[in-house]
């Protein structure tokens, strides 16, 4: 299992072979690329400012490992075809326990297994740095993201109606959980 260790893991799809390994510092282009096109273009994040270079370095600073790590998917031209992350689901030390998840994967290389791939790479991992339960919270028009989530366990729990806003319309947020251990 991939780790702070540098260990890989790989997967192979019909099209695509890559490897899931912890996020760089030289990512950082790559990743804000894929992360600034779902700003621009989707609800799967409610920000609505695309993400710029200094901001992205100080997120990989904060991803290198425990408790929040953040992986890419790298094929063998060492392109960046997407990335996953936990993060702190609540500041408070109480919840230290629990982490929110993100992954986000290039259009153009989506549909092929590196989402599932990168989300099954934090869960195998969540538990080696003492992550008991992640929690995702989803734009309930997300189809994509929402299937992902329940096929890799995670249990759908409800739906915040109208707590975001984006293109001028309301969005609702499905909150799924997923215990780790
Ligand atoms: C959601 C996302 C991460 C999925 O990644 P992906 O690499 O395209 O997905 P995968 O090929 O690994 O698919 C795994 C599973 O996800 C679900 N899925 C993926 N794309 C789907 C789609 N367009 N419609 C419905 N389900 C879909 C399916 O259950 C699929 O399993 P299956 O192939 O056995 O049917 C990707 O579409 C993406 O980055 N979207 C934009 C950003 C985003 O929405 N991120 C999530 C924020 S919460």
């Amino acid at each position: 299992m991939q780790d702070c260790t540098g260990v890989r893991i790989s997967g192979t799809t019909t099209h695509v072979s890559f490897v899931i390994r912890l996020v760089r510092p030289e990512d950082a282009e790559s990743i804000r690329a894929i992360y600034n096109e779902a700003v621009r273009t989707t609800t799967a994040t409610l920000d609505t400012q695309e993400r710029d270079l200094p901001t992205q370095l100080a997120w990989i600073e904060k991803h290198q490992g425990d408790p929040y790590p953040g992986f890419v998917a790298e094929d063998r031209e060492g392109i960046i075809l997407g990335c996953a992350s936990l993060s702190p689901y609540n500041p408070k030390p109480g919840y230290r326990g629990t982490a929110e998840n993100s992954v986000y994967v290039d259009p153009h290389a989506q549909g092929h297994g590196i989402g599932e791939a990168l989300l099954q790479a934090l869960l195998d991992d969540a538990p080696h740095r003492e992550i008991r339960t992640i929690v995702a919270l989803i734009s309930a028009d997300n189809l994509a993201s929402l299937q992902l989530h329940r096929k890799l366990g995670f249990r759908t729990l409800g739906t915040l109606e109208r707590v975001g806003r984006k293109f001028g319309r309301d969005v609702d947020v499905t909150i799924l959980q997923r215990h780790t251990s």
